[in-house]
């Protein structure tokens, strides 16, 4: 299955993603992750794309399409993926169809989390992820049984540098309005899914399998 996974930031997509992931048997594939994942490790693509983060902006299309493209291409995807953050822009949204088309592939859905600002702001400022398997946990909602170590790996947890509070400000004010084009662009393939993000966790991956069903 194609999936693509959109929503603001904090709305759940990464949870929901690795649920997903596990039911349907395709890789996630998140835009932050690998952004992440470049600038621990210090390459260009790390350094080209800090700042933006930081900022709470979105980080140049032509840097994240090719990031994608490249991802895309690997074998483990060849059976399908779950986009995780991608696209956020029509440009992106345009790139990934037209890649798509040539391999003579469209996507299967596109699942539009929604969840209001002042939730979005509780999550975020409550999040701790894990450093070996990228997942979220939350101090409120989603503990770790175990102090600082990941329910799932045991990794190390840690707090993101854009969930300090002045940073989720800024991300929120930069792109809180920024995915109606998309929503709309998808509106139009007839492949669209709006699934409300509140409610337990278990209960919001129920209204996203219904979906795919
Ligand atoms: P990215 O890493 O994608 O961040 P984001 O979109 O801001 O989304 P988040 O990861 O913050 O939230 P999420 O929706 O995954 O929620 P989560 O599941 O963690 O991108 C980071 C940056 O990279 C961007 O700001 C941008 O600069 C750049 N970037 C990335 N992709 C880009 C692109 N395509 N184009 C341009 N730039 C790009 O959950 C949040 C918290 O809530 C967790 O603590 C979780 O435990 C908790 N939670 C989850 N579900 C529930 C629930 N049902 N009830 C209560 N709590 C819940």
């Amino acid at each position: 299955m194609r999936i693509v996974m959109i929503g603001p930031p904090g709305a759940g997509k990464g949870t929901q993603a690795k649920l997903l992931q596990e039911r349907v048997g395709v890789p996630q594939v998140s835009t932050g992750d690998m952004l992440r994942d470049a600038q621990r490790r210090g390459t260009t693509l790390g350094k080209q794309t800090e700042e933006f983060m930081l900022k709470g902006s979105l980080v140049p299309d032509a840097i994240v399409i090719g990031v994608v493209e490249e991802r895309l291409a690997e074998g483990d995807c060849a059976d399908g993926f779950i986009l995780d953050g991608f696209p956020r822009t029509v440009e992106q949204a345009r790139a990934l169809d037209e890649q798509l088309r040539r391999r003579g592939e469209s996507l299967d859905a596109v699942l539009s989390i929604t969840v209001p600002e002042k939730e979005l702001v509780r999550r975020l400022s409550g999040r701790m992820m894990c450093r070996s398997c990228g997942a979220p946990h939350h101090r409120d909602f989603d503990r770790p049984a175990t102090p600082g170590r990941c329910n799932r790996c045991g990794g190390e947890l840690y707090q993101r540098e854009d969930d300090r509070e002045d940073r989720i400000a800024l991300r929120m004010a930069q792109q809180i309005g920024d995915m109606a084009p998309v929503i709309a662009y998808y509106r139009a393939t007839g492949v669209l899914h709006e699934i409300p993000g509140v409610g337990p966790r278990d209960e919001v991956f129920g209204r996203l399998a219904a979906a795919l069903a």
